[in-house]
């Protein structure tokens, strides 16, 4: 059995050792910019803020550089000082993995268009040869205007990336286009532009969670799965540069806020007519979803009574499709196939058995006796498995089990 170190990427400090650049301009959205601040460093980011001076408006210095355990950078000159340290925005800047501007004002967004940097901001920007983020915020018209639009269209062009806004109301008391995204959906922008693109021009298909038989309208068969291990594969996998569909059954997981196709689907049948739909234009299926194998002969159409004195009532089930052995027998052009098995006892054997009869690429094997491992922790212990390969992993978060499998998957094509 093979032992492997896949030690570069951190599910739980994604960003440990990356150096940000986090830079705020005057708006009242930069109170925002203190959250985002805090879950960057959550990432394990080493943050140092960049402050226009018409920010200081708004939030103070001082709670950056308190929270950043950094000083703010926000003057070029430094006339009572001798201004020794006039070069300091070359310095920063050539340090820094990615400079995120956020929020950034109309202002700023046309000075880095036209190229005036006469402020901090702008001549870090200028200095950088890191990826820059744009997190433009501000009132719907200024927004829309075409002076705006045009100077966005312009940085795009130069290669920044420009972040959407939100609609919704807005500091003025109108509604419309131009809120600052929620610092959560930047954090992962910033994870998105920081990854290594393992698969770029991938397709990825992904089932997850449990699926739901209805036996009539107020009652189900159904299993514990809660989607978690998916969804993090899922999330790992739109990082990484795929493009991601995930069909998803009755998740109780959360999905986190990515942009990746998401089909919500109740039943197997469901589930399975949705995966061969997808099937087609994937290059990459994992089945993780906890299908359920029978359901109810006939579901009711109306609540089944009680009956006085029954105490015995015969429920008559049929076979779900396996929609992996389904998808296996599919012609695989480019496709690979990745299943995952549950067992609770000859383990190894009944996960090798799975992976030929569904003519799986790989199937990741997880035994309910492992302590910590399966439905609803946040950790597993599983064994990758490959028609000439095992590599068994050690307990580890539910993320990090997902960057190992996407990395074996990458390392395929
Ligand atoms: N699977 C599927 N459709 C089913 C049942 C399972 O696509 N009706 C997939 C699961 O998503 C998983 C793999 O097949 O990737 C193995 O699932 P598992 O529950 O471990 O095994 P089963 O094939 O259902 O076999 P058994 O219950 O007999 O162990």
């Amino acid at each position: 059995m093979e032992r492997i170190d896949f030690s570069d990427l951190n599910s739980d400090r994604p960003l440990k050792g990356k150096k940000i650049l986090l830079g705020v301009c005057g708006s009242i959205a930069a109170y925002k910019s203190v959250f985002l601040l805090r879950l960057l460093q959550k990432q394990g980011a080493e943050v140092q803020v960049i402050m226009t001076n018409n920010a200081k408006q708004f939030v103070t210095p001082l709670t950056f550089s308190t929270l950043s355990q950094n000083p703010v950078f926000s003057y070029l000159w430094h006339e009572s000082t001798g201004n020794q340290d006039w070069s300091q925005h070359v310095q920063i800047a050539q340090k820094a993995d990615l400079i995120l501007i956020a929020p950034a004002t109309m202002n700023t967004i046309t000075k880095l268009a036209c190229g005036i940097c006469d402020d901090a901001v702008t001549a870090t920007v200028f200095s950088a040869s890191c990826p820059i983020l744009i997190a433009p915020a501000m009132d719907k018209d200024m927004f829309n205007s075409p002076q705006n639009q045009k100077n966005l269209q312009t940085l795009q062009a130069f290669g920044y990336r420009i972040l959407p806004t939100e609609t919704g109301f807005l500091a003025s008391g109108l509604y419309g286009e131009g809120r600052l995204l929620e610092p959560d959906i930047i954090v992962e922008q910033v994870l998105f532009t920081l990854t290594p693109k393992l698969l770029l021009n991938q397709n990825l298909l992904i089932n997850v969670g449990p699926t739901q038989e209805p036996i009539d309208p107020v009652r189900f068969i159904s299993n514990y799965s809660t989607g978690k291990m998916g969804i993090a594969i899922a999330k790992w996998a739109y990082r990484m540069g795929a493009q991601v569909t995930l069909i998803a059954g009755a998740i109780t997981a959360e999905i986190p806020p990515i942009p990746i196709q998401v089909v919500r689907v109740q039943t197997a049948n469901q589930m399975f007519q949705a995966m061969l739909e997808h099937f087609p234009k994937a290059s990459i299926i994992i089945g993780t979803a906890a299908v359920a194998d029978f359901k109810p002969q006939f579901s009711q159409n109306q609540k089944i009574k009680k009956i006085d004195n029954q105490e015995i009532i015969n429920l008559v089930l049929t076979q779900n499709p396996d929609i992996l052995l389904e998808l296996g027998k599919q012609k695989k052009t480019h496709q690979k196939l990745v299943g995952f098995a549950l067992e609770t006892h000859n383990e190894l054997e009944n996960a090798k058995k799975k992976l030929l009869k569904k003519n799986l690429d790989w199937i990741v094997l997880n035994s309910t006796q492992e302590k910590g491992a399966t439905f609803g922790h946040d950790t597993n212990k599983v064994y990758f498995i490959s028609s000439n390969q095992v590599i068994e992993t050690e307990l580890l978060p539910k993320e990090q089990i997902a960057i190992q499998l996407l990395q074996i998957i990458a390392s395929m094509h």
